[in-house]
């Protein structure tokens, strides 16, 4: 599935008058494209995540669902920087909730959530409840059941904002790899530049008031990708241009590359 997003626009009422939260954004994404959205706190990311989900109305535009032949489950998927758990089920019935939805039988689908648990270090804690879990854990099986039940498109709000450094790096690195034997559709907002290089093929950047899409950059680099990927020239000269683009003050007098 593609999306297109035509000239977009939300504005909340509140008590200080209307907030003007996104304003005339429009793009689209390629079929089977990992896009990243990177712009600042409080621009409007969750915001526009959630019209694309369905979940908000928009205030002006529109959000097309452009499906492909190749799309097994129409469904557009939400993993969000938190909560993404039922507290009521255990870590293997959470990772199966999508599956058990689509209706595949309860013995397929307990088998093929803890094959993919193994795979990210549940072996054993399949039974846990989400409670036991650290955040990190909680958002590998939200990960874990966007995967298994295979949307068309993929959104991810933040989802390794709220973890350390390395553990941030290990979910960057399980999803790349689940993501590469894959190539759904994603669309990935994200505050982190370096997050929104390492796992996009393009990175469009979100910013202004009211906020818009300020411009979009490439991403040149190959697949698989590793951290080590973010030491080099090449990589920190995109992060450069990338935050010039948002206005980082930080960056005044020092030029890319
Ligand atoms: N339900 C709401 N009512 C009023 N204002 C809101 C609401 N949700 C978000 N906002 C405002 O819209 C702007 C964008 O918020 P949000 O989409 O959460 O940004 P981000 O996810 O990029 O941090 C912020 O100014 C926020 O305060
Ligand atoms: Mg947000």
């Amino acid at each position: 599935m593609k999306l297109r997003i035509v000239n977009l626009g939300v504005t909340f009422s509140a008590p200080g008058g209307p907030v003007h939260a996104l304003r005339g954004v429009s793009f689209g994404t390629r079929d089977r494209e990992f896009l990243c959205i990177a712009g600042p706190s409080g621009c409007g990311k969750t915001t526009l995540l959630r019209v694309v989900a369905g979940l908000q109305k928009p205030s002006e535009g529109q959000v097309e669902r452009l499906p492909s032949a190749a799309d097994r489950n129409p469904q557009v998927l939400l993993v969000s920087q938190e909560r993404n758990l039922f507290p009521w089920m255990t870590v293997l019935d959470n990772a199966a909730f999508g599956l058990e939805m689509q209706g595949v039988p309860r013995r397929e689908r307990r088998d093929r959530a803890r094959s993919l648990l193994a795979r990210l270090g549940f072996e054993g804690r399949e039974e846990a409840w989400p409670h036991e879990l650290s955040l990190g854990m909680k958002q590998r099986v939200a990960v874990a059941r966007c995967f298994l039940s295979d949307p068309a498109v993929m959104l991810m709000d933040e989802p390794f904002a709220a973890l350390d450094c390395l553990r941030r790096m290990e979910l960057q690195q399980e999803l790349l790899r689940l993501w590469d034997e894959s190539h759904k559709t994603v669309l990935f907002v994200t505050h982190d530049i370096e997050e929104a290089i390492l796992l996009g093929d393009r990175v469009l950047v979100l910013g202004g008031s009211p906020s818009h899409m300020l411009t979009e950059f490439r991403v040149p680099f190959d697949r698989p990708r590793s951290p080590a990927l973010t030491f080099t020239a090449e990589f920190l000269d995109l992060k450069k241009s990338i935050a010039a683009a948002l206005g980082m003050p930080i960056l005044r007098g020092m030029t890319a590359g």
